[in-house]
């Protein structure tokens, strides 16, 4: 039997509400474009990094573009999210969240974060959260973005622990085939319908807690 260890967290819609502030962001580009984005499209960039979602968002039409002309609608996206975010306070944290990283402190259990986002840093700052978390993987540093296990697999080896004994958190699809294709125990927040494979399916953050975690934990082990 596995003992746990160590839980890996996604920022994005995991943490904090900021994949809706994603959303908004990509909705002003793409109204600016004229392409038909939506909610159920907006879907598939959740865990994608900055420039693989600008890349679905302008196949939604034929129209090619110069890789500057990408570089350019990427930093005008990345503008207006960042004017959202610098609004963030630590009352931002989703429910139970805080609660969860102090008893995982408590507990002795370590914790990571493993965000495709480059604003990672800055959002846990404005959260006044870094404090909770023992490593922030550097997503500069990591070359196959979600599905691709390769985040989560540096979070445990930073943390010196074995992927089979971590929990990893996320909300997004291409984030839970990442924990499982690392091997570890993966919670989805979120509708069952997109965390179809996840071990565990919580619908909102308030319900995690550590007492949930391990037992459900156990179970699998
Ligand atoms: C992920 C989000 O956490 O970070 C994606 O789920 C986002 O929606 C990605 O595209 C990259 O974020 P950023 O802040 O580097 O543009
Ligand atoms: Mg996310």
């Amino acid at each position: 039997m596995q003992t746990l260890k160590a839980v890996i967290f996604d920022l994005d819609g995991v943490i904090t509400d900021t994949a809706e502030y994603h959303y908004l962001a990509w909705d002003s580009l793409a109204n600016e474009l004229g392409l038909p984005f939506d909610r159920q499209f907006n879907e598939k960039l959740k865990g994608v990094s900055r420039m693989e979602s600008l890349e679905l968002i302008l196949s939604l039409r034929d129209t090619v573009y110069t890789d500057e002309q990408k570089h350019r609608l990427a930093v005008k996206k990345n503008e207006v999210y960042k004017e959202m975010i610098n609004k963030i306070t630590p009352a931002d944290l989703l429910p139970g969240i805080e609660n969860l990283l102090m008893e995982l402190r408590e507990a002795g259990i370590r914790t990571a974060l493993a965000s495709a986002s480059k604003n990672a840093p800055f959002i846990l700052d404005r959260l006044e959260a870094a404090h909770y978390l023992d490593h922030v993987v550097d997503v500069n540093m990591i070359a196959s973005g979600k599905p691709d296990p390769e985040i989560f697999l540096t979070g445990a080896a930073r943390l010196g622990v074995e992927p089979t004994q971590c929990i990893g958190i996320e909300d997004a699809e291409a984030g839970i085939q990442a924990i499982l294709a690392a091997g570890m125990y993966a919670v989805g927040v979120g509708a069952p319908a997109q965390m179809q494979k996840a071990d565990l399916i919580v619908s909102s953050t308030a319900e995690l807690s550590l007492s949930l975690l391990q037992s459900n934990f156990k179970k699998k082990s």
